[in-house]
């Protein structure tokens, strides 16, 4: 299904007349911006050789076919909360803001094992964030672009002074190990930002969208309820339709993206950087081409050495881009996430 354009304008005063009494609202911020970066990388490197102990296949084909070298994979004491927690401390201490002053902390996720409460209470309760509101959202391998979105717009309604936002999985955790379609693509990490208050617009709009129809293209291989009635079976695991995906990503992604710059009033080649979700090399060459990015325009492909980290692969591959001088820190640079619903968020952004 193409993505569908967003109306221009919304149509206000259709409503019954607001005649009780006037609702104060909070002060708004002019804009927002990502004021800091942080990541957190587990120990443990999986080389190729070392997944194909598991699985039939080869470093030559994985290489070839996905543009994947290593991938990482947590450690039990690198649990969920805990990469999250290191990689939302260095964001603060990057941003330079205490995490008492953090109004809402999102954490986008497929992968905390409890149904409830959210990992993002524990989470700001670990970093001492007192005065924030908490909670999860799950937009698979696009929840770092939604989770932006929201931070964007809590912070320029002012629901939120600063707001935490951290993309985090393990999703070793959530892989068959001797599924070949799955096991050599995913891997484990957590990425923050902290968005605040800007004079100028640091966040564009952002274009998103979800199309269940598609709903059962990347997800589980049984739900928690068959495996709660049929314990004997082997536990749902990851799975997906790789070609499928590997069409839709390569040939819809690129459209998606190209409204967000158009959104944002940027043309490809104002570009300081291009920072796509790490899915697959090959998909983000089709989607570099399709934008007709020059070729001078650094593109992220951290993918190679980190494998798939879903919501937390964007501000990994834009922290590896600073690291190493590729994107400067002020640099305009577009971000177009995608993945499970399958749904998709992309928005131009100020780099921190
Ligand atoms: C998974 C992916 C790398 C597979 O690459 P592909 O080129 O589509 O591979 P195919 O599934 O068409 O399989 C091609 C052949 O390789 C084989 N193959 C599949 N996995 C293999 C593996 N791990 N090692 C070796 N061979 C493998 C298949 O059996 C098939 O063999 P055949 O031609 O003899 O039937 C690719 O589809 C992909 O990256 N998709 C997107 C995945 C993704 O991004 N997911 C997350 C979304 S956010």
């Amino acid at each position: 299904m193409p993505a569908q354009t967003p109306p221009e304008t919304i149509q206000c005063g259709r409503m019954p007349a607001l005649t009780g009494r006037e609702i104060a609202v909070p002060n708004q911020a002019p804009h927002a911006q990502i004021l800091g970066l942080g990541v957190y990388r587990p120990r443990r490197v999986v080389t190729n050789e070392e997944l194909c102990t598991w699985i039939d296949s080869s470093d030559e084909w994985i290489r070839s076919r996905s543009g994947i070298t290593e991938r990482r994979w947590a450690e039990p004491d690198e649990t969920l909360a805990a990469m999250a927690v290191q990689a939302a401390s260095e964001a603060l201490a990057d941003a330079r803001i205490a995490a008492s002053d953090v109004g809402c902390v999102v954490v986008a996720t497929v992968t905390h094992l409890e149904q409830t409460p959210s990992v993002a209470a524990l989470i700001a309760h670990q970093l001492g964030a007192v005065n924030a509101a908490a909670f999860d959202i799950s937009a698979g391998c696009a929840g770092f672009c939604h989770a932006v979105a929201l931070g964007r717009d809590m912070v320029h309604g002012g629901s939120a002074g600063y707001v935490l936002v951290i993309g985090a999985e393990r999703l070793s955790e959530f892989i068959d190990r001797h599924d070949r379609a799955t096991a050599f693509i995913f891997g484990d990490g957590a990425g923050a930002v902290v968005i605040g208050p800007a004079q100028r617009p640091g966040i564009g709009p952002v274009v998103w969208g979800a199309d269940g129809g598609q709903y059962g293209v990347i997800g589980q291989t049984r739900d928690w309820k068959a495996y709660m009635d049929d314990p004997t079976g082997p536990r749902p695991f990851i799975q997906m339709s790789g070609q499928q995906v590997f069409r839709w990503a390569s040939y819809e992604m690129a459209p998606v993206a190209n409204r967000a710059l158009q959104a944002a009033g940027i043309t490809v080649n104002e570009l300081d950087a291009f920072i796509p979700h790490q899915a697959n090399m090959r998909i983000i060459d089709t989607m570099v081409k399709a934008l007709k990015l020059p070729g001078d325009v650094p593109v992220a492909r951290s993918i190679a050495e980190m494998g798939n980290t879903s919501a937390a692969s964007i501000p990994l591959a834009m922290e590896q881009m600073r690291r190493t001088g590729k994107a400067p820190r002020g640099g305009t640079a577009l971000l177009v996430g995608f993945g499970a619903g399958l749904s998709y968020a992309a928005q131009v952004v100020t780099l921190p």
